[in-house]
Formats: C-alpha cells, sequence, structure tokens
C-alpha cells in the first residue's frame, strides 16, 4: 500500500490544470452503453474509479480504450450482470442498472452496500423505476430486474439524489413515452450527462433545474463529446493556495459550479480573482471562520466540507460544518485533531476552532475527501505528515502529488 509523506510549510504558487470530472466521467461512461457506434470521450481523468469503470462496461459486453484523455467505448454485445468483485470497490457501479433496463430489459448488479461514510441505500432509484414498470428482486446480495420496454412515468424524489437522477435518465432516454423527475438533483454532472446524451441524439430538457423532462426514443447514436472540468478537484487546488498562504492560478476552473465554495473562502477573508476560467486564490492577513452547511446543489457541496475543514482549523476564531448529506461523514475529525487541530463534534455538526498552527505526525486516510483535507492540512503543518490508505485519493485526484509538487509542495509517495 502507497503513502504519501508531506513536508508542510511551503506556501504554494504556480499554475494547476483542472482535470476532467470524475462525478461526470462515471455516469456518461455509463450512458455509453446506450447509443450504438464508437463513443469518443475526452477530458476523462486517469483515475481508478475510471479505470473499475471501463472494466465492468467490458463485462458487459464493450470494447473500450483508454489512451491520454480520451477513452473510447463501443457496445459489442450486452451481458447484464455486474458483479460483486467489482461494484464493491465503487459505488457508482449502480449506474449500470438504469441503461441495462432501457437496452436489454434485464440487469443483475451486486448490492453496492455500506461505505465509509454512510449507509448510502438505493431505494430512490429502485422505486423510481419501478414506477417506470421494472420489477426488482433481491437475491443473494444482487438485485434482479426485469421489465419489457420501459414506460414513461411522472416521478417525483423523496430526495434529490444525484445517482438516482442519472440511472432514471438513462433508463428514460429509450422509454416509451415521456418521463418527468420532480425535485431531480441539480448537480452539474448531471446536466453534463443530460448534454451527452442529448449529443447522442436523446431528448431532455430542464437539465441543471429540479424538474427533468425526458421524451423517450426508439435508438441513440454514438458521439464525441468532452466531459465538463472537475469542481470538487478545483475546489481543493482553491484551498491548497489558501491554506499555504500562497498563490495558485487555477486553469480550466469551473467557476459558477464554485459559487456556494467561492462564496464562503471570500466570507473567510481570502481574495479571489475569475478570469477566463482562470481563478487565482491569494490571502491577505489572517482567515476567520464560517459557519456552513452542506446541501444538494447549488448547496455547499458535501464533498467540499473536509477540505474546508481543514482550512478553518487554521483560522482565526470559530466556524461550524452542519453535514446534512451523509450522515457519517466525519472521519477526517480525529484525524485532523490529531494533527492540531481542535474540532468537537456535536451530532452532524463540526465545531472548529481555529488554531495557530499544525504540527505533521502519521494519520490515516478514510475516503476520499477526508482524505484530501489530509493532504491540505499537512501542507501547512509544520514538520512532516505521513499519510497512509492513500488509495482513496488515486480514486478520485488525478496525479495529485505530481500536481502539488509542481506548486513546489515537499511531497512524495512512498510503496510499502
Ligand atoms: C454523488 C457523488 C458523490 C456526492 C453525492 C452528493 C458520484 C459518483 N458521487 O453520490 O461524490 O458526495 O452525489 O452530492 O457522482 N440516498 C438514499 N437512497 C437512494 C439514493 C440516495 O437514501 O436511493 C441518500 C444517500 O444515502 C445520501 C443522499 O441520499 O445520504 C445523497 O445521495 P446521492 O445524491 O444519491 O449521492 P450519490 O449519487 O451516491
Amino acid at each position: 500500500m502507497d503513502k504519501l509523506i508531506i513536508e508542510g510549510g511551503v506556501p504554494l504558487k504556480g499554475e494547476v490544470a483542472v482535470s476532467g470530472s470524475k462525478n461526470a466521467a462515471l455516469p456518461i461512461l455509463f450512458a455509453c452503453l446506450l447509443p450504438q457506434g464508437e463513443v469518443k470521450l475526452t477530458n476523462v481523468p486517469r483515475l481508478r474509479d475510471i479505470v473499475t469503470t471501463l472494466k465492468l462496461l467490458e463485462l458487459l459486453g464493450c470494447r473500450t480504450n483508454f489512451e491520454g484523455d480520451t477513452v473510447t467505448v463501443e457496445r459489442m454485445s450486452v451481458h447484464t450482470e455486474a458483479p460483486y468483485d467489482l461494484v464493491k470497490t465503487m459505488r457508482a457501479s449502480v449506474l449500470c442498472l438504469g441503461p441495462l433496463l432501457a437496452l436489454a430489459g434485464e440487469a443483475k448488479v451486486a448490492l453496492p452496500g455500506g461505505c465509509a461514510i454512510g449507509a448510502r441505500p438505493v431505494d430512490l432509484h429502485i422505486a423510481a423505476l419501478e414506477r417506470m414498470g421494472a420489477v426488482f428482486e433481491l437475491e443473494t446480495g444482487y438485485i434482479s430486474a426485469r421489465c419489457n420496454r420501459l414506460k414513461g412515468a411522472h416521478i417525483t424524489f423523496d430526495f434529490p439524489t444525484v445517482g438516482g437522477a442519472e440511472n432514471l435518465m438513462m433508463a428514460a432516454v429509450l422509454a416509451e413515452g415521456e418521463t418527468i423527475l420532480e425535485n431531480a438533483a441539480r448537480e452539474p454532472e448531471v446536466a453534463d450527462l443530460a448534454n451527452f446524451l442529448n449529443a447522442c441524439g436523446a431528448k431532455i430538457s430542464g437539465h441543471g433545474t429540479s424538474v427533468i423532462r425526458i421524451q423517450g426514443t426508439p435508438s441513440l447514436t454514438a458521439t464525441s463529446y468532452r466531459v465538463m472540468p472537475d469542481r470538487i478537484e478545483a475546489g481543493t487546488y482553491l484551498i491548497a493556495s489558501a491554506i499555504t498562504d500562497g498563490e495558485v492560478c487555477c486553469r480550466d476552473c469551473p467557476v459558477p459550479e464554485l459559487d456556494a465554495l467561492i462564496f464562503k473562502m471570500r466570507t473567510m477573508g481570502l481574495w479571489i480573482e475569475e478570469a477566463d476560467e482562470c481563478v487565482v486564490v491569494r490571502r491577505h492577513g489572517e482567515l476567520v471562520g464560517v459557519d456552513v452547511v452542506t446541501q444538494p446543489y447549488p448547496g455547499f457541496p458535501t464533498d467540499m466540507q473536509a477540505q474546508l475543514m481543514a482550512l478553518m482549523s487554521v483560522s482565526k476564531g470559530a466556524g461550524s460544518i452542519e453535514e446534512k448529506i451523509f450522515e457519517n461523514r466525519f472521519m477526517h475529525v480525529p484525524e485532523l485533531n490529531r494533527l492540531g487541530a481542535n474540532i468537537k463534534l456535536k451530532g452532524r455538526t463540526a465545531v472548529v476552532r481555529g488554531v495557530d498552527h499544525l504540527v505533521g505526525a502519521p494519520v490515516m486516510a478514510s475516503d476520499l475527501r477526508a482524505s484530501a483535507s489530509l493532504v491540505l492540512a499537512a501542507l501547512v503543518a509544520r514538520g512532516a505528515t505521513e499519510i497512509q490508505r492513500i488509495y482513496h485519493l488515486d480514486r478520485g485526484y488525478e496525479k495529485m502529488e505530481s500536481k502539488l509538487g509542481a506548486l513546489g509542495a515537499r511531497i512524495k509517495r512512498v510503496s510499502e
């Protein structure tokens, strides 16, 4: 298992290019099951979850290729089983449910199970697909589903689930008639998937709002598509600049999609300049704590709370982060405290009292964004921090240590 060793204290300077979005690329890759012909995707980040998805697509009957940042996918046949071996390493595998039902009228997908940040059930996906005519059975850890051609339905989600909206859009594009999704997730990655499907000939409107309308069509045709930049990776580098008192210019930064984060960072006292999809972050004096509540988009993203917490832990005064999306997303708190932070948990709220400085120590990464917060804290801690279990980081950050190294960070990966 690899670990990262970071010597803190270097203000990061220079330019960093944001990679393609993991959370947009994953559903778009599953959507490649739907059209006829070869799809070409560019700006695909080279991450473990992407490689896992390509493996799964191959098992499902696709031919795939990944070179540079370009992926090609062509469905040659259809197999309808997603085995546990792959699903257990990546929850997003459940996104093959919608396309397989639309395409083949059956799907057998291993139940993803819980994960470190919470139970994360898929009941809302299942209930919505049932409304379209699918019949589900649960057998020995697998969800089995069957249907004739899916039928359009009017579905109101209990909660704006991101994966749920994605699965349903992929099911509905080939269904009979119109599907309306209400209280749908508005995340930019959901909209990116809709844009891809529309480029293949689908008829989706309203994506990016809470009411998405999908008019089913008999078939889709392959196309070329560029995946949107990763707003969470971009946000992480903005915080890396801020926490080290550096001056990083973040290129291809999806600025409107980061509005909630940028607003909070400005409230903390950061100077953030935007020009032509480049964002420069600078600090003038001390930062102050803020109060944050994670919410579905366009609210503050749960995927950024751990990183902002690292920044707040070295700011002045107190601030708080209330986690409203996942019930158990504070595993970074004891690890940040090991580095000298002063964070107390009260139910689903973390109260952060800023400290003068952090001190390097061995810490353990527990999930993707928690790992990122430890890297950020380590960048400013005095002395060396050793971060174990960084395979989580490899799931979501492309070339993180070389990108940070190019900005001046003293960071190295060591294999154990
Ligand atoms: C996606 C993102 C993840 C992000 C999350 C919230 C991907 C690959 N992952 O995850 O990075 O943190 O959105 O922005 O895009 N829920 C149910 N039943 C369901 C579905 C969801 O109760 O059927 C609950 C979940 O347990 C969670 C909340 O709804 O508490 C949000 O989940 P959801 O929006 O579905 O997140 P994901 O699509 O899994």
